[in-house]
């Protein structure tokens, strides 16, 4: 493949050459060995139209971990503010030979859209609500790190799935993996027809915790939705804030996730998230070795 745009099409055996190939680099991350040459004289541009820290970071250092050079392009600060397209842009970038181009867009399909316009390798780093391929790899990583197995899995995913691209990624790639997966939230951030992607829907967060291995939280993005926001926030955290007592329904050993950033007290209790079921600093450092993998496939230099 040329570039990463989506989890929906990609195959089991596809996804698990990914988590192995991390797996290679997860070695050479540690304070032994920081750098190996596999990308040398190649150019890796992190393009990022919305603000990250996890994404963006993991990138620069997957990608200087692999000897590539790095370009942290801020369209604030770019002729974005001129007006010049995310094409021209890009196309620009490219003629200054960039290899692979990181972007993260507001809008749903621009990865796909700059794909099919420039000849460098783009990876999707999150497109609006669509999806969020590289997090939904290291929550797969994290997952099978722990020695869970995938299929017959029970899989929580909390809240706000309506706008949540986390959940859509890893909604395809669970699914796809045998995993038995539960959407839990309100109706008014629950999309329409979700049940297609081979997902069950639940209302009441006590009911879908029940014996499931892993919970995967979802961040409430107040900046997606709309102004009256339902439930209200104090509401949403009563009805879907995931507490200790609450983790108690779900399997003994159960992991917590969540992709961050997190809403302290909103969507989750803070003794949860630093709780030794947490695995959410697990997920950011494994961030590195799974992007390590994803460039160095797609850079052809295996
Ligand atoms: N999980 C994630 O995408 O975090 P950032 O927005 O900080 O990159």
């Amino acid at each position: 493949r040329k570039d990463l745009l989506s989890l929906a099409p990609l195959s089991v055996e596809e996804i698990t050459l990914i988590l192995d190939t991390a797996d290679s680099f997860k070695e050479v991350t540690g304070r032994e060995i920081k750098k190996v040459p596999a990308l040398r004289g190649r150019t890796v541009v992190n393009l990022f139209f919305e603000p990250s820290t996890r994404t963006r970071t993991s990138f620069e250092l997957a990608a200087k971990r692999l000897s590539a050079d790095v370009i942290n392009f801020s369209p604030s600060s770019s002729s974005v503010v001129k007006g010049e397209t995310l094409l021209d842009t890009a196309r620009n970038i490219e003629a200054m030979q960039a290899d692979i181009i990181v972007l993260r867009h507001p809008s749903a399909g621009a990865a796909e859209a700059l794909a099919r316009g420039v000849k460098s390798s783009v990876i999707n780093a999150g497109d609006g609500w669509h999806e969020h391929p590289t997090q939904a790899l290291l929550d797969l990583y994290t997952i099978r790190q722990r020695g869970l197995s995938f299929e017959g899995l029970k899989v929580a995913i909390v809240g706000d799935v309506a706008h949540s691209r986390v959940a859509r990624s890893n909604i395809y790639a669970l699914s796809k993996l045998g995993a038995e997966v539960r959407l839990i939230g309100p109706p008014t951030m629950m999309p329409w027809g979700v049940e297609r992607l081979g997902a069950r829907v639940y209302r009441n967060l006590d009911e879908g915790l029940a014996g499931v291995q892993v919970i995967m939280m979802l961040r409430l993005q107040l900046e997606r939705q709309g102004r009256a926001l339902f439930p209200t926030i104090r509401e949403y955290a009563r009805l879907f804030g995931l507490t200790g007592e609450r983790v108690k329904l779900a399997d003994p050993g159960a992991i917590v996730m969540h992709p961050g950033p997190i809403n302290r007290g909103v969507e989750i209790a803070p003794e949860v998230a630093d709780s030794l079921s947490s695995v959410i600093l697990d997920q950011v450092a494994n961030g590195v070795a799974v992007r390590m993998g994803i460039l160095y496939l797609l850079s052809g230099a295996n």
